[in-house]
């Protein structure tokens, strides 16, 4: 196995990135690093600090200065924001709406892609995302591109929520899922979309135990989809 390998998994929302990358990064060795939390803390701080949600230019400014440590453990994913721990919170359903209107500032983006290419910069990381394999990280030596139907999706996020205790409905996720999804791919800077030598795998009929497994397997068989 390569030493100082990298991994990109890009995907939409729900389709069993962070489990699959967490997975990946406990069994091979690796950094796991959670992009989407990035984006997620920003979005707290924009909510917290009452920013209207179409100021770029002072969410900008919050993303420039924002302390975001992640803990980069495979078993013990934590979040901080200037030293407090905000890993549920990131969770909030109300971040998760919104989120995806920040994502798509130009300007925002090319302040998190800095701060990931540097974390990735010693390799030995699992990276997940939307714009990992095309963007983060276009060299990683391997790329995947998970996707799952949007209802098994939904469903997949229901049952986290609800264990977490949560009230939501299944339908509600359903629309929030699509309409994050169609941002996510139609917008102008760095859209959702698989990198041409990515690996795409459906995991709608397999458990993410499986995914994993078959990526281990493709890994080992140096299948690197180029
Ligand atoms: O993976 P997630 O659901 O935590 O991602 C939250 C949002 O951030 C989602 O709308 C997509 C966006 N995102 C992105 O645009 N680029 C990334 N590399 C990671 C996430």
């Amino acid at each position: 196995m390569i030493d100082n390998m990298s991994i990109a998994i890009d995907g939409p929302a729900g389709a069993g990135k962070s489990t699959v990358a967490r997975l990946l990064a406990e069994k091979l060795g690796l950094l796991y690093i959670d992009t989407g939390a990035m984006y997620r803390t920003l979005t707290l701080s924009v909510l917290r600090e009452q920013l209207d949600l179409s100021d770029e230019d002072r969410i900008t400014k919050l993303a420039g200065a924002l302390n975001i440590k992640l803990s980069n453990q495979p078993l013990d994913n934590k979040v901080f924001l200037n030293g407090e721990d905000v890993t549920e919170a990131i969770r909030q359903p109300e971040v998760s709406r919104n989120v995806a209107l920040i994502a798509r500032m130009p300007a925002v983006r090319q302040i998190m892609v800095n701060i990931q290419q540097s974390l990735a910069e010693k390799g030995k990381v699992v990276m997940e995302g939307r714009d990992i394999g095309n963007k983060v990280l276009p060299g990683a030596t391997y790329k995947f591109f998970l996707t799952a139907s949007p209802e098994e999706r939904a469903k997949r996020r229901y049952r986290e929520l609800i264990e977490k205790g949560y009230e939501v409905s299944l339908n509600d996720l359903v629309r929030d899922i699509t309409e994050r999804d169609n941002t996510d791919r139609t917008r102008l800077t760095d859209p959702l979309i698989p990198a041409p030598d990515a690996i795409i795998i459906d995991s709608t009929n397999m458990s993410l135990v499986e995914v994993t497994n078959n990526i281990i397997k493709l890994i080992a068989a140096g299948n690197n989809g180029g």
